[in-house]
């Protein structure tokens, strides 16, 4: 199984395991099957080209030293017609057949009232919807488990694209486009996603998490983002929304039941309900929150988030007051 560790340490959500290999989900299988029939194929064809090549280069010149007289038992003619037409119309055949019934699991039918999640590719997060509901959400995908999951995919800038490995396959998020694709996982657990697609400066830590609950957690979760943001509890919560709400945040973020109404970065109505932040950069914890929000080019360089120039008392009382925000 391929492992990615990021570094010695790392949060647990940066060492899972993300892999095509991996499969945890029939879309994801279907193409890993696959792709281990196509590798066992090309094994096979490479043997016998190995084979053939080494007649060519040694047994012809014995036959012809010992007995004078050309024992090969293919004409070239024949070799041509066999090697170069009829094996590799067969083998293209065969593979071509085993891609369409691949790609009949790649895209299952839904069922009739699927769960469909718009994504937005942003540099360099993802914006998530749930289609018949109002909340927006970031970077962490929420579906059901066992069931076929429509996502359909679009780009507010550049060309990204959506991978989460171990549960379907790649694709392309656009920005005048959209192309959707059908992810289900077998099993709950956290797959870890990457954006697939260079797409400026931090592309790599443009991370997605997709979380696969049983379906009556999920429709709690459901329930639970669509309400609004949690009010302040005690003086210093209270002091971190005036914070939040003056320091200029709102420019770019919305907490839905404030004035805070920016639509350029992440949704912070359920941030503290996230298990990472800067896109599956770094745990969500207070320590990581207070230092991405004081310094962000620290975290992620040239994210287009600002430095905030925010006293300690002030910084804390933020990231208590967005800490609570479950
Ligand atoms: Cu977005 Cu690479």
């Amino acid at each position: 199984m391929l492992r990615i560790k990021l570094f010695p340490g790392a949060h647990d959500f940066l060492s899972l395991a993300q892999g095509s290999f991996d499969p945890k989900g029939p879309v994801a299988r279907g193409m890993a099957e696959l792709w281990w029939v196509m590798v066992a194929i090309s094994v096979v064809v490479f043997l016998i080209v190995l084979v053939a090549l080494w007649y060519a280069a040694f047994r012809r010149r014995d036959a012809v030293a010992e007995s004078k007289t050309d024992d090969v038992s293919l004409s070239p003619s024949r070799w041509i017609v066999w090697g170069g037409v009829v094996m590799p119309l067969v083998v293209l055949t065969v593979i071509f057949a085993l891609t369409l019934s691949a790609m009949r699991s790649i895209t299952p039918s839904l069922p009739s009232d699927p769960v469909v999640i718009e994504v937005v590719g942003n540099q360099w997060w993802w914006e998530i919807r749930y289609e018949g509901h109002e909340f927006a959400t970031a970077n962490e995908i929420h579906l059901p488990v066992g069931e076929p999951v429509e996502i359909r995919l679009t780009s507010a800038d550049v060309i990204h694209s959506f991978w989460v490995p171990n549960l379907g396959g790649k694709m392309d998020a656009l920005p005048d486009y959209e192309n959707s694709l059908v992810l289900q996982a077998d099993e709950p657990g956290d797959y870890r996603g990457q954006c697939a697609e260079f797409c400026g400066l931090q592309h790599a830590k443009m991370g997605i998490l997709a979380i696969a609950r049983p379906r009556a957690e999920f429709d709690e979760w459901l329930a639970a983002q669509a309400l609004p943001a949690r009010e302040p509890s005690g003086a210093l919560e209270m002091r971190g929304r005036d914070v939040f709400l003056e320091a200029g945040c709102p420019q770019c973020h919305t907490i839905r039941g404030t004035s805070a109404n920016g639509d350029t970065g992440p949704d912070l109505t359920h941030v503290a309900a996230r298990q990472t932040l800067a896109a599956v950069t770094i745990p969500n914890t207070p320590e990581h929150l207070s230092n991405w929000i004081a310094d962000p080019d620290s975290v992620k360089s040239g994210t287009e988030m600002d430095p905030s120039p925010l006293g300690k008392e002030e910084l804390e009382a933020l990231t208590a007051y967005l800490g609570a925000l479950r």
